[in-house]
């Protein structure tokens, strides 16, 4: 089965997953800026990955807007973030850049990356630099707030290779 592995990474955290992925299924691997509407058409596997960022997931508006050439393929999805994971905060990342039929016609999963303030460009920089900067300012600052700061001050990776084994093997049960 002819396998796409596309990602949108704005550090490089989703881009590491893309390439163990891609490096497991033998797949090919292509940004979603890069991937064409043929290319969709030749392969039966589309596998997409993009960091999340404040609740959107990079690149997948983009990618979705091949659904008449993806909607006849199985389609996987992964996003990547800082946040531990839990079920119900993934689940609702996926409903808000999902419609109901997107929802059905996917399968999905999340992968933690993790947080590098020194990486970040543009726009991503002027906004976590004032959430750096409000977040000095509270007076009592919350757990959740300190754990944010520590991580401006130094770089947090949960990249972990076996995180893509559910993934992987999803994929593998497709083919088999
Ligand atoms: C502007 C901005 C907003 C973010 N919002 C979230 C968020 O809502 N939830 C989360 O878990 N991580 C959030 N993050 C962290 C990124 O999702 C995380 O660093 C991810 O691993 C980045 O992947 P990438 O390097 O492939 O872009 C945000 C990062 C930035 C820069």
């Amino acid at each position: 089965m002819r396998t796409i592995v596309a990602y949108t990474s704005g550090t490089g955290f989703t881009k590491t997953y893309a390439e163990w992925i891609a490096e497991e299924l033998g797949a090919e691997l292509i940004r979603t800026e890069e991937l064409t509407p043929e290319q969709i058409t030749a392969a039966d596997v589309i596998i997409h990955g993009g960091g999340i960022r404040a609740s959107r997931i990079g690149g997948l508006r983009k990618f979705l807007r091949n659904w008449p050439e993806l909607e006849s393929k199985h389609i996987v999805l992964w996003h990547t973030g800082a946040n531990p994971g839990h079920p119900e905060t993934v689940e609702k990342v996926w409903k808000q850049n999902l419609t109901p039929e997107q929802l059905e016609a996917t399968t999905r999963f999340y992968l933690r990356g993790g947080f590098d303030f020194s990486r970040l460009r543009g726009t991503d920089k002027l906004i976590m630099g004032v959430m750096r900067v409000v977040l000095k300012r509270r007076k009592h600052p919350s757990e959740s707030d300190k754990g944010m700061l520590a991580m401006f001050d130094e770089p947090r990776t949960e990249l972990d290779r076996t995180n893509i084994t559910p993934l992987v093997e999803h994929v593998r049960s497709l083919q088999s």
